[in-house]
């Protein structure tokens, strides 16, 4: 199982530019985490921070009980070799073949013998499907072959923590579907701690079990997917639905004004669907990727279901239902909730602020303005008061064996 990445109120600058400040996540071990945001928000300084390569000045990231932030070089040496990292483009060395750059950090920080190295090569070689390319050199082959190198070589120390710096970039779509469905695969395989930096809307909607968000200096969110997802953020639904109308302008901010007319106007039409226009429009959660049949499940799947029942009370309404009628109904059984809320029912109370959940853009609508829904009966409700989805740490122990 991977290990978590803790970041607590990190902050970065360059000079006097502020990059972001305040920061706090978790990504959780063995899941897979995406971080969205446009372009320049400092999503590959995030990255970079995260492997040690950039040092913010504010705040902490604990790895294995170790603050990355303060620990000697040493230490940071031995924390460094947990991690993966596919960088844009693969970063290949342009002048050695496949295999010498998959080789190269085997060569480097272990002591292996060639036997052992061309084992281990081969064996990540076949994973990310690069079979027969032992020879090529990285501009003999395209963008997503040199992705799929960097990523077999990200590989080959068996990290716990894999990060991936905008995958999907400079990809066609079917190759995006292609990637994507490796990057689940791979999860199965290795049970690793996944980052994935994007701003691919249709990466952020299928393969993560968390998502956050990058905007203005800030972590605008982080949480599980169904978070974001259903979110009324404006910044997060402008950006989920590839919106041009909204906070997000052409050099990543508009001025207020703007902003504020053109949300007037939308709302005037009665819909924010701009989108439409553009043929995609996105509604509802799409279900995540599943590895290839014949793979192993992801084990991080039944973690994360009991960990995300154990917050859901902390998450916004929308959120707790899509969640809650995602279980099939023995898992509703067992968990002790219901796709079941009655108009009008008491609502868990949204700790804004926690650290599981941010929203503290100055965007925020409130998200439990909007009206309950009834969702479909179920046969199995118990006599719970008004079925309550979130009834559950009080609950939890007397349906969970
Ligand atoms: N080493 C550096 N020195 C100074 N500024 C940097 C450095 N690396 C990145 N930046 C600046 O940080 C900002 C965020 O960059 P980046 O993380 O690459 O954005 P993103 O990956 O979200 O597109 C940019 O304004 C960039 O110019
Ligand atoms: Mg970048």
């Amino acid at each position: 199982m991977g290990v978590a990445v803790e970041v607590e109120s990190l902050s970065k600058s360059f000079g006097s530019q502020n990059i972001w400040g305040d920061v706090s996540l978790t990504l959780p071990p063995g899941e897979i985490s995406v971080l969205l945001g446009p372009s320049g928000t400092g999503k590959s300084v995030f990255l970079k921070s995260l492997v040690g390569l950039l040092k913010p000045e504010h705040g902490r990231i604990v790895i294995q009980g170790t603050d990355i932030c303060r620990c000697s070089e040493r230490k940071l040496y031995e924390i460094r070799k947990n991690f993966g990292v596919l960088f844009q483009d693969g970063a290949l060395f342009g002048s050695m073949n496949l295999f010498d750059n998959i080789a190269f950090p085997l060569r480097e920080h272990t002591r292996k013998g060639e036997a052992e190295v061309r084992r281990i090569v081969l064996e990540k070689m076949e994973m990310v499907g690069l079979i027969g390319a032992e020879k090529k050199l990285p501009g003999e082959i395209s963008g997503g072959m040199r992705k799929r190198a960097g990523l077999a070589r990200a590989l080959v120390l068996d990290p716990e923590i894999l990060l991936f710096d905008e995958p999907d970039s400079g990809l066609d779509p079917v190759r995006v579907a292609y990637q994507n469905q490796l990057i689940v695969d791979l999860n199965a395989q290795i049970d690793a701690t996944f980052l994935i930096v994007t701003h691919d809307i249709g990466t952020a909607r299928s393969v993560p079990d968390n998502i956050g968000m990058l905007f203005l200096r800030q972590l605008v969110m982080f949480g599980p997917r169904e978070v974001l997802l259903t979110s009324t953020e404006p910044v997060v639904e402008q950006f989920i639905n590839g919106r041009r109308i909204g906070p997000i302008g052409m050099s990543e901010e508009k001025d207020a004004a703007t902003a504020a007319a053109e949300m007037a106007e939308l709302q005037s039409r009665g819909s924010f669907n701009e989108a439409a226009v553009k043929g995609g429009h996105f509604d509802g959660i799409p279900p995540q990727i599943e590895p290839t049949s014949g793979l192993p499940v992801r084990k991080a799947v039944q973690r994360r279901k009991d960990r995300v029942m154990q917050m859901l009370h902390t998450l916004p309404r929308p959120a707790q239902e899509a969640i809650v009628s995602s279980l099939t109904r023995e898992e509703q059984a067992r968990y002790g909730v219901f796709a079941h809320v009655g108009a009008g029912a008491p609502m868990a109370q949204h700790a804004q602020g926690q650290q599981t959940v941010q929203t503290s853009t100055p965007y925020a609508r409130p998200q439990d303005a909007a009206p309950t829904q009834n969702l479909r009966p179920s046969p199995t409700r118990r006599d719970l008061p008004q079925g309550d989805v979130a009834n559950l740490p009080q609950d939890r122990g007397q349906h969970h064996q």
